[in-house]
């Protein structure tokens, strides 16, 4: 007599994790363009009730805040749309990175690049993304450092962040 058990996935986090779809997405600090992108598609995510299926996280490039919150100026600006940045900085790191997500995702060209010099091989090459890639609107070529400048910088980031989320959720229910 064969006996067939259904065995709860949550008695096993890390087979859950593997059969969900995973996305990083990656900006220089993680104070700004990859926590809004975090926030924007977590809320997505939930909207669409795929909690179960897929996942994200955010990094930077670069450690210079690591441990912090996201910007204040971005925190407030996601608020006014109903965003809230959550996450604490921390950078890409890639021996833990490249083998748990499936998409990993600059927010520009230079994000890109700085991932591309961090993959080991040709398999975490093939899961590295530029955001725009996905936008449906497709005006933009990479998504701005609003850091340096003012309002109409960080609500740009948000614009074509909602346009790409959009265009990557879509990519990812194929
Ligand atoms: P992010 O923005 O890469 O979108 O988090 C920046 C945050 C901090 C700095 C530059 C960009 N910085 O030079 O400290």
């Amino acid at each position: 007599m064969v006996v067939i058990l259904e065995i709860p996935l949550f008695l096993f986090p890390e087979q859950f994790e593997k059969n969900m779809k995973q996305v990083l997405f990656v900006c220089l600090g993680n104070i700004c363009r990859s926590p809004s992108a975090e926030a924007v598609f977590n809320a997505m995510i939930e909207r669409n009730k795929l909690e179960h299926e897929i996942s994200c996280d955010s990094a930077g490039t670069a450690a210079y805040h690591e441990g912090e919150p996201a910007d204040y100026r971005m925190r407030q600006f996601a608020q006014k749309r109903g965003y809230n940045l959550t996450s604490i900085s921390r950078p890409v790191n890639p021996k833990v990175d490249f083998d748990r997500f499936d998409y990993i995702i600059g927010m520009d060209r230079q994000n890109v690049r700085d991932l591309k010099s961090m993959a080991r091989n040709e398999n975490d090459r093939e899961k590295i993304f530029l955001m725009t890639d996905f936008c449906v609107d497709g005006q933009y070529d990479s998504v701005p450092d609003p850091y340096y400048g003012g309002a109409a910088g960080f609500e740009l980031v948000l614009d074509i962040l909602e346009d790409a989320c959009s265009g990557l959720l879509r990519r990812l229910q194929e």
